[in-house]
């Protein structure tokens, strides 16, 4: 039996194979289809302080090889949130990722201050949704604004925190190194790429928001390039998304250098994606003789 654990700042996953947030809501609408106990970590939608109600509709529509979506972080708030879904997710033998949203750094600083004695394995900080207005990608465009947040979050956790960087700027690397330096323990990406798509028939935006942020098989070019020079720019693990859809895809992130990998969109069309994702890592594996997949993390140089 080859070896598919992997750490995550001192956490460990029975495999790399986690969900991307918002694509699989708290979990417990995919648990007809996946038994959670497959998976190395389930990562929940965005969480704020307070409920949110989201952005107006039409806020989802589809693009070539992707979906472009503006839901702007709707979330029940952090009550129900620790009320309902996470002894829901308290059930299954995988690690619980909580994503953390905000306004503020304040709102964020009270939601991690809020999980600290939660039992949840680590916190994701999005401060890349390219769908809000205020916070989110305010924080995530800045290389000084996403050291100080990181800063301050790292004050309130008691989990290690991971910073999920935006593809929306010029160079990640920049970001990478202001997350690491302001203590992240773990960085995740790519966050949606900001796109539009015109209804023409309507003459009108096809989302009320005029924009969303796109995902999908087609980021994943973008996503690997990414996940490699971030990898060559910090010491931190990584997380790597975006477009993953099959085995093939996720072991591309691994040797570009994500120690673990979340699946998104292709959980949409594929409702059984991620087990099946990580059924055909091992079986790669086996077949490659790869004895321990740590083998192949960053494996291109
Ligand atoms: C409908 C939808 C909702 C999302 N909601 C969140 C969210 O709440 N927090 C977050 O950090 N990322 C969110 N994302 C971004 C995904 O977690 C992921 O970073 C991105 O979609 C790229 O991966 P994929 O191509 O596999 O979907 C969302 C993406 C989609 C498609």
């Amino acid at each position: 039996m080859s070896n598919t654990k992997v750490t995550l700042a001192g956490v460990e996953l029975k495999n790399p194979v986690m969900t991307a947030s918002g694509t699989f809501g708290s979990g417990a609408e995919y648990s007809e289809f996946v038994d959670l106990n497959k998976l190395g970590g389930v990562v929940t939608k965005g969480v704020a302080n307070v409920p949110w109600p989201g952005n107006p509709t039409p806020r989802v529509t589809e693009t070539a090889s992707g979906m472009l979506n503006a839901i702007g972080l709707q979330n029940p708030g952090i009550d129900l949130f620790c009320k309902r879904d996470i002894p829901f997710l308290k059930q299954y033998d995988t690690k619980i990722i909580v994503n953390v949203c905000g306004k503020s750094t304040e709102d964020y600083c009270e939601v991690v201050e809020r999980l600290a004695d939660e039992p949840v394995d680590l916190l994701e900080i999005n401060v890349s949704c390219p769908n809000v207005k205020e916070g989110g990608i305010a924080f995530g465009q800045n290389p000084q604004a996403l050291e100080a947040i990181t800063k301050e979050v790292k004050k309130y956790a008691k989990q290690p925190i991971i910073m999920k960087l935006s593809p929306n700027v010029t160079d990640i690397t920049e970001m990478a190194k202001a997350a690491e330096a302001g203590g992240a323990d773990i960085l995740s990406l790519i966050n949606t790429l900001t796109g539009m798509k015109i209804d023409i028939y309507r003459k009108t935006f096809a989302l009320a928001n005029k924009t969303g942020g796109m995902s999908g098989p087609a980021v994943k070019p973008v996503a690997v390039r990414m996940v490699y020079q971030v990898a060559q720019a910090v010491g931190l693990p990584i997380i790597g998304m975006g477009g993953i859809a099959t085995a093939e895809d996720a072991l591309e992130f691994i040797m570009a250098g994500a120690t673990a990998v979340s699946v998104g969109t292709a959980n949409f069309f594929n409702p059984y994606a991620t087990v099946e994702i990580a059924e055909g890592i091992e079986r790669f594996m086996e077949q490659q003789n790869v004895e321990d997949i740590n083998q192949l993390i960053g494996v291109v140089k």
